[in-house]
């Protein structure tokens, strides 16, 4: 695992590549962040009707291409006829929804480490198991640090059960303050930054637990400059190529 509790410099993870400066979850999202220099990448797992791991946010692919109707509605070969970069900028035509396997070989072969969201996981029986054993197949292949993360606990213990060995974190909705409760599943927390700022005993029990603090999602440099004596260990950007010219 690489991803360090060294709180004085917290880490910059390109949420779904950065999203407010390129197509959301998308090979040319993900070849951004790496040219950007980023160390880790976000991204959000959906499966398709024939039960291929695909790289999209909404389990709908309405709003990030041309087409309409439920992920899990569509096979592989379908999706893949979908323009999923030109809702973003028209010079991005002709991108499409990765695969996941696609996005952990692109990451791997260039040293990148991602965070794997898991979405909507009771829509897709037995993603959960393909998600670990695709890891376990890329871990065999070299790549290091990938992890899983969900707002989903159940997917994520679920996750633990198939596999003592990927770190694992759960997400808070911004609603969920009292995050750092004890628990041997995780070795992440996931809130949303606001509750990480306003509730600095949170963090701190956290860590008093050996546990990191990944706060999603900052996108200014004030956002970045009012967590700097928050003693988070990592945060989520749509806008990498801003933060990470910055430093706390
Ligand atoms: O990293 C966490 C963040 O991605 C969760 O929210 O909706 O952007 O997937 P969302
Ligand atoms: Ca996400």
């Amino acid at each position: 695992m690489h991803i360090t509790n060294d709180t004085s410099t917290p880490l910059i993870i390109a949420h779904r590549g950065g999203s407010h400066e390129v197509p959301e979850n998308t090979m040319a999202a993900f070849r951004h962040a790496i040219d950007l220099g980023m160390k880790l990448v976000e991204l959000d797992v959906q499966m398709t009707l024939d039960g291929e791991l695909v790289v999209i946010h909404d389990e709908t692919v309405d709003r990030t291409t041309e087409g309409s109707g439920m992920v899990g509605g569509f096979t592989f070969e379908e999706i893949r006829k979908l323009d999923a970069g030109s809702h973003f900028d028209p010079k991005y035509a002709g991108e499409k929804i990765p695969a996941l396997r696609e996005v952990l070989e692109l990451c791997a072969s260039e040293g990148v480490g991602v965070v794997v969201e898991i979405k909507d996981p009771n829509l897709y029986p037995g993603l959960e198991d393909k998600v670990v054993a695709l890891i376990g197949e890329m871990w065999l292949r070299g790549a290091e640090n990938i992890w899983c993360i969900s707002f989903d606990h159940e997917a994520i213990r679920r996750i633990r059960q198939l596999d003592a060995t990927i770190p694992l974190g759960y997400l808070y909705m911004p609603d969920q303050t009292d995050f750092a409760q004890p628990d041997d599943t995780i070795q992440a927390y996931c809130p949303y930054y606001v509750t990480a700022l306003q509730h600095p005993e949170q963090v701190a029990k956290a860590h008093e637990m050996g546990k990191l603090v990944l706060v999603y999602t900052v996108n200014t440099e004030a956002e970045l400059r009012a967590l700097a004596n928050s003693g988070i260990d990592g945060m989520v950007t749509d806008e990498p190529s801003v933060l990470s010219r910055l430093s706390l």
